[in-house]
């Protein structure tokens, strides 16, 4: 029942479960003077076909690869790491996961800009990426693969009062079943409407038993994978997407046993995806400020590089959230005393595993407030249309999806609250002047935004409306959920030279540092 439990969930949210508030009505377009956009809301870019088509090709590309480096692997006892990650690899790269064939999982997450969105054009309007069925959008920014399985399994802390782990912005592949959080939240795109598409899990596990590496699957997991008795119309019904409607929720009909099946193999699924994304070939641990770490005799970092490491742990607090394995509170610290000796030996995941309410305004650039009528499938992502607001993970903990009873009671205080990013690798992009979104809603377009958001958020006056020419440099909007607001940050006191220094820090995180002796 979990994933049926899980789809609802993306439903329920698609929905807008927790809309108590109404929004006053915006105005439709966001013209950002930086990003120097001005799409009417909710239509999609020109140039936008041409760009999905690259990131097909480049996705298949992969997939040749993957199914070229499986085939040159010898299958023995001792490759059994290698094959498992290999079959991870093949099935994010696989389009026929999706209902209509043509949206791999890393159609989203592509390896030249840290598995997040491949589209510079979407980055900068809509964030969010179009599904299998191409006029529908999701609300949030792609995350990244890269770390996702350094975070343990979702935990509430009575002393801290606090949620640790999970995935998702909101949290809610909590990972309690497979003891995993991206293991679970593996099992959540194929069948999001916004996403995949599949009308069922079954959809998926039928797929894979007619993939080219199904006998990789069966090496790995056992030949009992795909033991089940299909109904005749499974090819049908698997092309037709979801959601499956209320009356018939799993619309490929199995027995109770062949469900049971299906259920084991789509969590290995699951797990395979997991034990890839946790591998070296995409969770390296290979940054320059890796380096640095293990270099102490060295002057790896730059003295701007470094003084902005400064700052990320002393006067901007970054560390407080997004921990770098300084051992000293940056609070107590002074800073110009920290050399990188100081610096834990364990590489730091550069999160505290929490979550936090930033005070980030409504991105309404994001399709999804558009897409409030049926489409021709008769579903409609977002029936609340523009009163939409996204409460993260308080929406999360009083939905359905939410596994522990217990944890209803805490919705309130967590609500306007998302996952505390990792930052290793936000810098991570194929040219400088390729545009990545930031932030759950991704609002925000460079990390200088980032860090002047931080810096400036309660300095700097309230925009006058959305159209506000200074918006993101002289004006801020106000935050889309009023409540939790974190109050560490806002008022940083940084100079215009030490915002660029944290950002020279920042770029220090992306793996694939060759050091200078080594080129
Ligand atoms: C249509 C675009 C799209 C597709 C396809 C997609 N994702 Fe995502 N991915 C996203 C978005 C958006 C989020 C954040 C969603 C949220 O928080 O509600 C996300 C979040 C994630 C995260 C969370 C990382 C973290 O730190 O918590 C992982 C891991 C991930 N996706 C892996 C996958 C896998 C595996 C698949 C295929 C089974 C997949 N994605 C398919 C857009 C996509
Ligand atoms: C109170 C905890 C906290 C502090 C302090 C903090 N952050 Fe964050 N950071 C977060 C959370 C939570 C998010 C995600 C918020 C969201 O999307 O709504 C985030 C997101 C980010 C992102 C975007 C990541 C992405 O993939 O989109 C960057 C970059 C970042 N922080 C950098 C910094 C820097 C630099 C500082 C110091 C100036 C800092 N943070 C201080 C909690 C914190």
């Amino acid at each position: 029942m979990k994933r049926r439990t899980l789809m609802a969930l993306s439903i329920a949210g698609a929905i807008g479960l927790a809309v108590l508030m109404t929004f006053p009505a915006m105005t439709v377009t966001n013209r950002d003077p930086q990003k120097g956009n001005g799409h009417p809301q909710g239509s999609i870019p020109p140039g936008l076909e041409q760009e999905i088509q690259r990131v097909e090709a480049d996705v298949d590309r992969v997939e040749q690869q993957a199914l070229a480096q499986w085939q040159a692997l010898p299958i023995t006892s001792s490759t059994r790491m290698q094959q498992a990650r290999i079959l991870g690899k093949l099935l994010l790269f696989d389009e026929n996961l999706s209902v209509n064939r043509n949206e791999a999982c890393s159609f989203c997450h592509m390896p030249e800009t840290d598995f997040t969105g491949p589209i510079p054009l979407l980055n900068r309007t809509t964030v969010s990426y179009p599904g299998s069925v191409r006029s529908r959008f999701g609300h949030r920014k792609p995350q990244t693969y890269t770390y996702a399985p350094f975070y343990p399994v979702l935990q509430y802390n009575k002393t801290q009062q606090d949620f640790y782990g999970g995935n998702f912005w909101d949290l809610r592949a909590t990972g309690y079943k497979l003891q995993n959080p991206a293991a679970e939240q593996a099992l959540d795109p194929p069948v999001d409407p916004n996403e995949m598409g599949m009308p069922d899990t079954a959809c998926v596990v039928h797929r894979l038993s007619q993939s080219q590496y199904r006998s990789l699957f069966e090496t790995v997991w056992g030949v009992q994978a795909f033991v089940i008795k299909w109904p005749s119309n499974v090819a049908a019904v698997c092309s037709s997407p979801g959601p499956a409607s209320a009356r018939d929720p799993f619309p490929v009909h199995l027995s109770k046993e062949d469900r049971g099946r299906v259920d084991s193999t789509y969590d290995q699924f699951g797990q395979s995806i997991a034990l890839y994304e946790a591998s070296p070939e995409v969770s390296p641990f290979t940054s320059k400020f890796d380096y640095a770490l293990a270099h102490t005799d060295q002057q790896v970092l730059s003295p701007d590089e470094l003084s902005g490491w400064n700052l990320f742990r002393g006067k901007a607090i970054c560390n407080t959230c997004h921990l770098d394995g300084t051992a000293s509170s940056a609070k107590q610290t002074n800073p110009s005393l920290l050399r990188p000796a100081e610096a834990a030996s364990v590489a730091p995941l550069f999160t505290d595993f929490t979550s936090a309410n930033l005070g980030l305004p409504k991105n309404p650039a994001v399709p999804y407030y558009d897409e409030n009528k049926p489409d021709k499938y008769g579903y409609a992502p977002n029936p609340r249309g523009l009163s939409f607001i996204d409460k993260g993970v308080g929406d999360f903990l009083r939905s359905p999806g939410n596994p522990n009873s217990d944890w209803k009671q805490y919705a309130d205080s967590f609500d306007g609250k998302f996952q505390t990013s990792t930052l290793r690798n936000v810098d991570k992009r194929p040219r400088p002047d390729f545009v990545k979104a930031y932030m759950h809603n991704g609002y925000l377009k460079s990390l200088k935004q980032v860090v002047h958001f931080y810096n400036t958020r309660d300095v700097l006056p309230k925009c006058k409306g959305a159209d506000d020419l200074g918006q993101k440099i002289s004006c801020w909007p106000a935050p889309e959920v009023a409540a939790n607001v974190d109050q560490t940050v806002g008022r940083l006191g940084l100079t215009d030279k030490e915002e660029d220094q944290i950002v020279a820090f920042l770029t220090t995180l992306t793996d694939g540092y060759v050091p200078p002796a080594a080129k």
